[in-house]
């Protein structure tokens, strides 16, 4: 049988474990995967590994983000950029502007993104109003149209919800089958924190951090699991930030719970000190939860060894620095309570895993395709179309050279922000070839021009 294509020469991380062989790819799906396949195109790179498309299941792209303030990225920047990462699909959340509901709100981040992808993109739901429309109506449609998991929010005043309006969303995540995602950062305390600050003056980027303590992450994580446990739901934690909230989704598991956890890269590479770099710089750091100290990251590693999270994403949320619409808003300069949260990422995501879980032998090449590509899929029901390299999936594979070392540079990658939070970052190992569906959208840094992203409908979580 002659495939459309077929990558030889590699280390492949496949489904069923570490192995080399060939990839048969015909009509964008993985057909065949043995020994000497035949094909019409031959992709040859001995010495590289195919890992599974990198799945980032935590973005944000063109999300509302308050008056005059504007994300860095939409569809056609955000998405350009994973791809050069090495990703093949994102889950950007949608979040309904003043006014909207939730099923208008879909359809106008759909409108955003269809013909401008260049990966595949599915869409998380954002639940900051329970009105009974929400709730009996939007909520359960949306569901069954393929909108499996919404988050809700603990902390931003726009955002937050009670405990009840927690409890409420959790009950219909139960009814119609779809997974909840939290985060956990106390409203109540944070204000008070900030209002203290601001009292004594202190304005700087870096009291983002210092106003959001630990136990304020601890504190709501603890809470949040307690209203899963009694709404008796799964639950996803996403950007854990430090180890003692780690502890209580290991305490939660004991007990038995269905827990799911998620970490990022700034929470083993970045520290609050970074938010008080000179001048204003530290802006560039703003984030929630924060990055804390250099004694948490091998907690958080120990987390990622150990199993504790499932997923490792990017919480990609890009403003520009230089620029009124982003970190620079009117007022941040007075308080860091203005300065728009959050930073890129979805580029580096996967190298600095690669680089400092793979190549320093702290995780596995299993590991890494789990955490980054097929418990995305499975949590958030993509599986097993989506994450793996086995025989019927999408053929949806990165090609990674593990020799490859290359300095984080903002010139050279293809976000919209004006910045990187890792500039200078020395890495070992990089994605050189980012395969969609059978078709190369990034080779050697350059990405694709034609924009063959699909929107995928999602199935019920699968819950690991
Ligand atoms: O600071 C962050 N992480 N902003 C993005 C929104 C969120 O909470 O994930
Ligand atoms: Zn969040
Ligand atoms: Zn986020």
């Amino acid at each position: 049988m002659t495939h459309d294509t077929v990558i030889t020469g590699y280390q492949v991380v496949a489904a069923s474990g570490n192995t080399y062989c060939d990839i048969g790819i015909t009509n964008g799906q993985i057909a065949t995967l043995g020994l000497d396949l035949e094909g019409t195109e031959i992709i040859d790179g001995a010495g590289l590994i195919a890992l599974p498309g990198g799945i980032d299941s935590h973005v944000h792209i063109s999300q509302p983000s308050g008056p005059g303030i504007e994300m860095a990225d939409d569809f056609t920047t955000g998405t350009r950029s994973a791809a050069c990462g090495g990703n093949t699909t994102i889950l950007p959340f949608c979040l309904p502007e003043e006014g909207q509901s939730l099923r208008e709100a879909v359809a106008a981040y759909r409108a955003k993104a269809d013909g401008n992808c260049l990966t595949d993109v599915s869409f998380h739901l954002i639940v900051k109003k329970t009105d009974p429309v929400t709730m009996g109506q939007d909520l359960p449609a949306l569901i069954k149209s393929g909108y499996t998991s919404f988050k809700v929010f603990m902390t931003y005043a726009d955002l937050a919800l009670s405990d009840r309006q927690i409890l409420d969303v959790m009950a219909v995540a139960k009814e119609h089958n779809a997974m909840v995602m939290v985060h956990a950062e106390n409203e109540d305390a944070i204000e008070f924190l900030c209002d203290k600050a601001e009292r004594a003056g202190e304005i700087s980027p870096y009291h983002h951090a210092a106003t959001r303590p630990v136990p304020v992450e601890r504190e709501a994580t603890h809470r949040a699991i307690s209203l899963a446990e009694i709404a008796g739901v799964p639950l996803t934690i996403v950007h854990v930030s430090n180890g003692e909230t780690t502890d209580e989704i290991m305490r939660a598991r004991q007990r038995g719970l269905t827990i799911f956890a998620e970490t990022c890269p700034q929470y083993i590479t970045l520290t609050a000190q970074d938010l008080d770099r000179d001048g204003f710089d530290g802006a560039k750091y703003v984030c929630s939860p924060p990055p804390r100290t250099t004694e948490e990251w091998p907690k958080i590693w120990s987390g990622i060894e150990k199993g504790v999270f499932d997923i490792f994403s990017s919480d990609h949320c890009p403003f520009r620095f230089n620029d009124l619409t982003g970190k620079n808003a009117p007022g941040a300069r007075q308080s860091f309570r203005n300065i728009p949260n959050g930073i890129p990422g979805v580029e580096t995501r996967l190298p600095i895993l690669f680089s400092e879980g793979v190549v320093k032998k702290r995780i596995s090449l299993e590991r890494f395709a789990a955490i980054t590509a097929t418990n995305h899929a499975r949590l958030y029901g993509l599986y097993p179309r989506k994450g793996s390299i086995t025989v019927g999936a999408d053929a949806d594979i990165a090609l990674w050279d593990p020799t490859l070392s290359k300095t984080i540079r903002q010139a050279d990658l293809h976000h919209g922000s004006d910045y990187t939070p890792w500039e200078g970052f020395e890495l070992t190992g990089w994605p050189v070839r980012t395969i969609l569906r059978g078709v190369t959208v990034m080779k050697d840094g350059t990405p694709a021009s034609v924009p063959i992203g699909q929107y995928l409908e999602r199935g019920a979580p699968d819950f690991i």
